[in-house]
């Protein structure tokens, strides 16, 4: 199928492209495995100045890999050159957090790379560009990101809770004896951390409400998936790369091509208040997609419990968003 019917190319950008999870994001991205077999890609790759010498060995196994959708491949440190007419972005270079570090740490070093950033996309990137930002803290990274918009929609400016969504998917799929891509209606509400609320109270295993007992829920369920990351680098001793990747990679294709019928995600985007979420915090919501635009699901029922986790991880990130107000002028 390949050359048929080929759409001219499209430009992704993707920051910190030299790390860990640029290594492993990037080549499926140039295999056509993101947005599809008949969607040409030029690759721009973006790193710090002292990690060109790497991203140029990344740039030169592309090449090698003779990627028949690669139509070219910018690697540079000048983010003028690194966005400019780009389509699709994802943001993850930012430093990752080690053991005994919260994702919140991170703020004040990886915040400054944001407002930075959001100048350029603003001044050079396609004005369709979509965003995801992948780097921590993610939802309010995005939020001082956004705050350098001036002129492309808010909501074309998003961060990932795929793979918190991809998680609680495994967790519940094997608690239920099914294939994970048996579980539907499930989502992710809040912050990419500690306090996100994986809500699964219209759960669906093979089409039929599915329901797990309360106290699993509670006392397993909910903490594994806010501890997931948190588990991988006790075990690692590096935080998450490919599955981090690999939801990157999801977020973008469903927002591209849509949600399937009867089925949500999770994508940390823009409130519009819904829910009671504050006006403007990136909040992960279940939303469908659909032509390249999503909706937040409306009306679904919280209860007393699901309300007292959103309350934690509305105020939560409230405190990030007072925590960067000087970035926010
Ligand atoms: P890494 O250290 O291996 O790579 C990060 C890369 O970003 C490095 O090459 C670094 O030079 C580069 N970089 C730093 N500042 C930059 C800037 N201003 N412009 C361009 N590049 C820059 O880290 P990693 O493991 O690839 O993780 C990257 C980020 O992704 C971390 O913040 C991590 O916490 C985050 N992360 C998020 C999720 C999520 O679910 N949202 C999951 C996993 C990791
Ligand atoms: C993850 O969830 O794996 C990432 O956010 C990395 C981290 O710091 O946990």
């Amino acid at each position: 199928h390949f050359g048929q019917s080929l759409k001219p190319p499209v430009r992704v950008a993707i920051t910190g492209a030299a790390g860990q999870i640029g290594y492993s994001l990037i080549f499926r991205v140039a295999s056509g495995e993101m947005l599809g077999p008949n969607q040409p890609v030029i690759l721009h790759l973006i790193d710090l100045p002292f990690a060109m010498t790497a991203l140029n060995g990344v740039a030169m196994e592309i090449q090698d890999c003779a990627f028949p959708l690669v139509q070219g491949i910018v690697a540079t440190d000048n983010q003028t050159v690194g966005f400019k007419d780009v389509n699709y972005a994802l943001l993850v270079g930012a430093k990752p957090r080690g053991p005994g570090m919260e994702r919140g740490d991170l703020l004040k070093d990886n915040g400054k790379i944001f407002t930075e950033t959001g100048k350029y996309v603003n001044d050079h990137a396609s004005r369709d560009i979509k965003v995801v930002v992948v780097g921590n803290p993610c939802n309010t990274n995005c939020l001082i990101l956004a705050n350098q918009i001036k002129d492309i929609p808010k909501e074309n400016f998003t961060a990932m809770t795929r793979l918190d969504h991809n998680r609680a998917q495994h967790q519940l799929a094997d608690k239920l004896g099914v294939h994970s891509s048996d579980i539907r209606k499930i989502a992710i509400f809040g912050n990419h951390s500690p306090t996100m609320v994986p809500y699964i109270d219209q759960m669906t295993a093979k089409n039929h409400k599915a329901t797990v007992d309360q106290q699993w829920v509670t006392q397993t369920f909910i903490p594994t998936v806010q501890q997931r990351g948190a588990e991988i680098i006790k075990a690692r001793k590096l935080s998450s790369a490919a599955s981090a990747g690999n939801a990157a990679m999801n977020h973008i294709t469903t927002w591209v091509n849509g949600t399937p019928e009867g089925d949500y995600t999770s994508m940390a985007i823009p409130s519009d208040g819904s829910y009671g979420v504050p006006k403007g915090l990136i909040f992960s919501f279940p939303v469908t997609v659909k032509n390249g635009k999503y909706s937040i699901v409306q009306g679904l029922p919280i209860s007393p419990f699901y309300q007292g986790l959103l309350d934690k991880t509305i105020k939560e990130l409230v405190d990030e968003r007072n925590a960067v107000d000087h970035l926010l002028k």
